[in-house]
């Protein structure tokens, strides 16, 4: 995502900046070229040298240096984005304001980039009107914001907004402002991912091996290019995805009432989920002993989420299903898109290498309601959902 990309990373007079540091390098490992601009108060906190040895390149804090007339211009035009963190109460102010007085601001008013504010300040100032003014406006006029989040701040513990957004946040959301797409803008997604538990007793479950990985990177993917995404995970280890609203679900019937609640108005359905098509017939209320001898379980067919969604699709939404099959994957996968009425059907086989479930990888095949057929090239999970969201795209018109 990085290699290549110019990146401006402004720093401003706070105590988070030191967190910056961690900024830049992440950024300069990843591959991009950072140009870091301090103000006066930010060089307080962190000498430009440290920035200068974390981006291999000069650091940018005054205006008026001789050999570098008019580079507040340049910089804010050829940069592909602009990062400010910490954004102090009063750099948000003299942005909103239109002032330019010093090389960061100056830089920020003239730029034809996008920018992207991380403001960390005191919860009494992030909470007075004219820093929520001053913010508001800028959101109005395009810029980007992450944060501030809650938990402890330098002068102690608060749990109100005021405390910078990690790094990695940070970067999750600058890759949002890069990719976000006018196709994505304003469309609610729907994303289900992971695995079902079905109780055997209150301590046994039957499962499958879904990971939930391209169920989460298809979410991850869909808010990058701009979406509301709700993300509805059975039991699975991945990490919440950046931006997504995340409801963890249990069994079949729970991932059925969820998608539910969640469909109604949601622009596109993307079905990553491995519900279980079995359960056992009558949990046991309490744990069966081993003396007691062999255990027969009858299973019962679960609902069928997919089908069941039929008529709480919003008109003109995308459907997208999977079909992981064991071989002949593409034929059941294209009987399963006409009898659940899907545009997009997601086909691999569990049984190839590099495929399936547990797996970083893939290997798919898309069909669609048309009768298109779509070999996505072998990847990344990260990279299938890419090629899955561009066809997506396509139908999203
Ligand atoms: C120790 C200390 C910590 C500060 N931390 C913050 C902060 O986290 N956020 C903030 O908005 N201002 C903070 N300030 C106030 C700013 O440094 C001050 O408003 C300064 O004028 C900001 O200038 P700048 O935005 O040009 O960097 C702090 C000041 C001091 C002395």
């Amino acid at each position: 995502m990085w290699a290549g990309r110019h990146v401006v990373v402004g720093v401003t007079g706070g105590i988070a900046s030191y967190k910056s540091c961690h900024l830049v390098r992440r950024l300069t490992e990843a591959g991009a070229r950072v140009d870091v601009v301090m103000t006066r108060g930010a060089a307080e906190f962190v000498r430009p040298l440290t920035f200068e040895a974390l981006s291999g390149r000069p650091v940018l804090t005054s205006l008026w240096e001789p050999d570098r007339a008019l580079a507040h211009v340049r910089l804010g035009r050829e940069a592909d984005l602009i990062i400010v963190a910490p954004a102090t109460a009063h750099l948000v102010a003299r942005l909103a304001h239109g002032m330019a007085d010093d090389f960061l601001t100056a830089l920020v008013l003239a730029a034809t980039a996008p920018v992207l504010l991380a403001p960390a300040m005191n919860d009494e100032m992030y909470a007075a009107p004219p820093t929520e003014a001053n913010l508001a406006n800028l959101v109005r006029r395009g810029f980007g914001v992450v944060g501030p989040e809650r938990g402890p701040l330098a002068e102690g513990h608060t749990d109100r907004p005021g405390r910078m957004s990690e790094p990695e946040t940070i970067l999750h959301h600058a890759i949002r402002l890069l990719k976000r797409g006018s196709a994505w803008a304003g469309r609610r997604v729907v994303v289900t991912a992971g695995p079902t538990r079905e109780p055997l007793d209150p301590v046994r479950v039957v499962t499958n091996r879904s990971s939930g990985k391209m169920g989460h990177r298809l979410a991850q993917a869909a808010w990058y290019r701009g979406a509301e995404v709700t993300l509805i995970s059975g039991p699975t280890s991945e990490p919440e995805p950046i931006g997504v609203q995340v409801e963890r679900v249990e069994t079949t019937a729970e991932l059925k009432a969820a998608v539910a609640r969640a469909l109604p108005g949601a622009d596109v359905l993307v079905m990553a989920a491995a519900p279980a098509d079995y359960r056992p017939a009558g949990a046991l209320d309490r744990k069966r002993p081993r003396q007691d001898g062999p255990l027969n379980v009858a299973m019962e067919p679960t609902e069928d989420v997919l089908l069941g969604t039929k008529t709480l699709r919003k008109t003109g939404a995308v459907i997208v299903g999977f079909a992981l099959e064991t071989g002949e994957a593409t034929e059941k996968a294209a009987a399963k898109l006409v009898r659940k009425d899907l545009d997009l059907i997601v086909a691999n086989d569990a049984l190839e290498p590099g495929a399936g479930f547990e797996v970083d990888t893939n290997r798919v095949t898309v069909l669609d309601r048309d009768g298109g057929r779509h070999q996505l090239p072998f990847g990344t999970k990260a990279e299938v959902a890419e090629g899955i969201l561009d066809l997506v795209e396509v139908r999203l018109g």
